[in-house]
């Protein structure tokens, strides 16, 4: 295990928060990229107001008691301090993008790293940030000896029951939710073919969530995935599969809907509708991974066209009481993941390259000040 807090020992926590409204006034009056009239904030009456400007904000300043989270890699936590400073900032929740994912927790079977989740955890304990855990069961990011393995279904369930206790047991009390499962389901809603649902059936998904109840009473436990944004069959598959789970009395705490946004694609129009009949079923429910990528090169209208797309998201989650918050795929064009699954594509985020706000930082921070408290 590496150094916990003290590894981050120049980012002193209370200091932090008490420089943040300056750190984020001075960002956010000399982004390159300006928001559009119609969508820069209002700043709130809360923060400070240095002389000579009004007052200013950051978004876990305006969140109440929502989340505003970001998901977070390393080599960047370890080495960027321009990185470690706005997340420390501005989020308070965080999301490992990679080191919680089987293929880096057990590389070889029954042999556990947590050193880069770890740091994270560590990291956001030391920032007074909450910490959901990505991912559990998932068909992707898989060791060899796991993916390449031949098991039998009896021997492919004792496999996943030993990776879940294990790794939710090793961070109950320090993660609040986990994704137990993710993108269970493809495109047409119907069943995704995994190792999990050839080797054990759907039964996976009940099992999973049991054992990670087992592990850790308290935490929340979630199914999570992607283009269920609005009502469609992918997320009426969701829905008639958690309604089904409610009702057997599996522990089943929360729906995650990732929100991948495709500005090719329009903004679906019935995500509050969505967030609300999930809401109906006693669950909660959360956008898990948020951004909105397009065709570079960015121009003004597709970054206004992208601050709509991430100002509605958030603003949906605020109208639902049941959505505790949104957990952005990392903030910054710098390290997103999305250049590399769609070359030619990316500007994704809420800070560009230079870890300058983008006018969807400043819709972000928009409807996040407009909340009803
Ligand atoms: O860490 C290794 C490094 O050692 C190696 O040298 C390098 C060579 O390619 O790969 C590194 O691992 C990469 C890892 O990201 C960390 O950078 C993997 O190749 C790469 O596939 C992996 O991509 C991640 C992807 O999930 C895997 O499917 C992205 O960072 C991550 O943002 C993405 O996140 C997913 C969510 O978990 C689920 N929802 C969709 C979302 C976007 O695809």
């Amino acid at each position: 295990m590496r150094p916990g807090p003290l590894r981050f020992g120049w980012l002193r926590p209370v200091g932090l928060i008490l420089a943040a409204p300056l750190i984020a006034g001075a960002l956010w009056s000399c982004g390159s990229t300006p928001a559009t009239p119609s969508l820069a904030p209002e700043p709130p009456a809360t923060g400070s107001t240095p002389s000579g400007s009004g007052p200013i904000s950051t978004l876990r300043m305006v969140a109440g008691n929502r989340l505003i989270g970001t998901a977070v890699a390393l080599p960047q936590l370890q080495t960027d301090t321009g990185y470690q400073e706005v997340l420390a900032r501005e989020f308070n929740a965080v999301t490992p993008e990679n080191a919680l994912k089987w293929g880096p927790v057990e590389p070889a079977q029954g042999t556990f790293d947590w050193s880069g989740a770890d740091e994270i955890v560590a990291f956001a304990q030391a920032h007074g940030q909450k910490v959901r855990g990505h991912t559990l069961v998932w068909h992707n990011q898989l060791p060899g000896w796991l993916s390449g393995g031949t098991f039998t279904s009896a021997q492919l369930g004792e496999i996943l029951k030993n990776h879940i206790a294990t790794e939710v047991g090793r961070y109950a009390g320090k993660i609040y939710a986990w994704d137990v499962v993710n993108e269970p389901f493809a495109d047409d809603g119907t069943w995704r073919d995994t190792i999990w649902l050839r080797g054990l059936g759907q039964g996976y998904v009940a099992d999973a969530l049991r054992w990670a109840r087992a592990a850790d009473p308290i935490a929340k436990l979630y199914i999570n995935d992607y283009d269920n944004e609005g009502i469609n069959a992918k997320s009426d598959a969701m829905y008639e599969l958690v309604k089904s789970l409610k009702a057997q009395g599996v522990p089943l705490d929360g729906v995650g809907i990732q929100a991948h946004y495709d500005l090719a694609k329009p903004f679906p129009s019935d995500i509050a509708a969505n967030l609300r009949r999930f809401a109906d079923l006693g669950l909660e429910v959360a956008f898990t991974e948020l951004d909105a990528r397009f065709q570079l090169p960015a121009t003004e209208s597709a970054l206004a066209q992208q601050a709509t797309y991430y100002g509605q998201t958030v603003s949906a989650c605020l109208a639902v009481s049941a959505c505790v918050g949104v957990t952005v795929w990392g903030f910054t064009d710098k390290y997103s993941w999305v250049p590399f699954s769609f070359p030619g594509e990316g500007a994704a985020c809420l800070y560009d390259e230079n870890l300058v706000p983008k006018a969807a930082y400043g819709a972000v921070l928009a409807a996040l000040t407009a909340r009803t408290p």
